[in-house]
């Protein structure tokens, strides 16, 4: 039987921008998805998916999570009509919104690395997991896989030309305590990906604009994390947080809880990842201040996580 795992994954900075060559900062947080893969002889594979998932994440995800195997199968270059698979899914990462997918994708290419007796990079297995991505983004950036991949604190660009993508670790002084708080809405990564790229076609002008300013902002927050100034990062989580709303990837739900985490002292609040559901990342540096804002949040029925940024790992 072959074993991997994959990071889950926090956007910090940039995300939907990023799709469209703008940087992006993304940090693993310490939950994995785990995958085992044992093959057999048969066609075809079956999944247990044991995720700890949102409700109706796994459901909602099936399509998607069997053309990301599929695209994974291809990739390694393995005959589905000759090998039968049996995929086991588990794991900690229990929200819509901090890289599931990309993680599991990275999980299971690993297993399958292992069960298939190859050897392969961790940049060869981030190239499979964000052919992987595609088939729950659309057009994917490629900083989910990367972070799943990874770890760490990580400054992405995706390069629209095709050649490689600028990826660079970044480093802060200690890491930092975060809350993580689901709306309890599974979204659909593609069809927001997809809106963007709609809208960003019809007001050229007004997209052009608000991506200037994200592209400004990413640039003044790696300035901020690399001099530790967390106040300054809380006020650019803000301002990336209006930026979101402002390309209509945020929803009332997402703005609720950015409002009852900054209304309770974190630096700094906003979406992270697709949107339209999924989850807020409020910036709450110290134990104290992470409980008081998780506590407040837990207190109007939402689910949250309580994890860190910007742990060391180097690629
Ligand atoms: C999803 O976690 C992040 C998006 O920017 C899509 C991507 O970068 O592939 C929305």
């Amino acid at each position: 039987m072959g074993k991997g795992s994959g990071y889950g994954k926090v956007i910090l900075f940039g995300e939907h921008f990023v799709v469209h060559g703008i940087p992006g900062i993304v940090s693993a947080i310490d939950l994995t998805v785990d995958a085992e893969v044992k093959k057999d002889v048969g066609n075809g594979f079956d999944v247990k998916d044991e995720r700890k998932g949102a409700s109706g994440y796994a459901e909602k995800k099936k399509l998607q999570q069997k053309e990301s195997i599929e695209r994974i199968l291809k990739m390694f270059g393995i005959d589905q009509e000759k090998n039968h698979l049996d995929i086991w899914l588990g794991g900690g990462i229990a929200f819509s919104g901090i890289g599931s997918s990309a993680a599991s994708s990275v999980a299971i290419a690993r297993a399958i690395a292992e069960e298939f007796d190859m050897r392969l990079s961790d940049k060869r297995i981030n190239e499979i997991a964000y052919e992987a991505e595609k088939a729950y983004a659309g057009t994917p950036s490629g900083i989910d896989n990367t972070a799943a991949t990874f770890g760490g604190l990580i400054w992405f660009k995706k390069n629209l030309s095709g050649e490689k993508d600028s990826i660079q670790n970044l480093n802060v002084s200690e890491p930092v305590e975060i809350v993580i708080c689901d709306t309890g809405i599974v979204a659909d990564t593609k069809e927001m990906v997809a809106g963007v790229a709609e809208r960003k076609k019809k007001y050229p002008e007004k997209y052009g604009k608000i991506f200037k300013q994200e592209e400004e902002l990413v640039v003044k927050a790696r300035k901020a994390l690399e001099g530790f100034d967390l106040k300054k990062v809380g006020q650019l989580m803000d301002m990336n947080h209006k930026l979101l709303q402002d390309i209509e990837v945020s929803c009332k739900e997402l703005d609720h809880l950015v409002k009852i985490a900054r209304e309770n002292g974190a630096y700094g609040a906003k979406m992270t990842g697709g949107g339209g559901g999924g989850c807020i990342v409020a910036l709450t540096p110290g134990k104290k201040l992470q409980e008081q804002v998780a506590k407040a949040i837990e207190k109007e029925g939402f689910k949250v996580l309580r994890t860190k940024v910007g742990v060391k790992r180097s690629i």
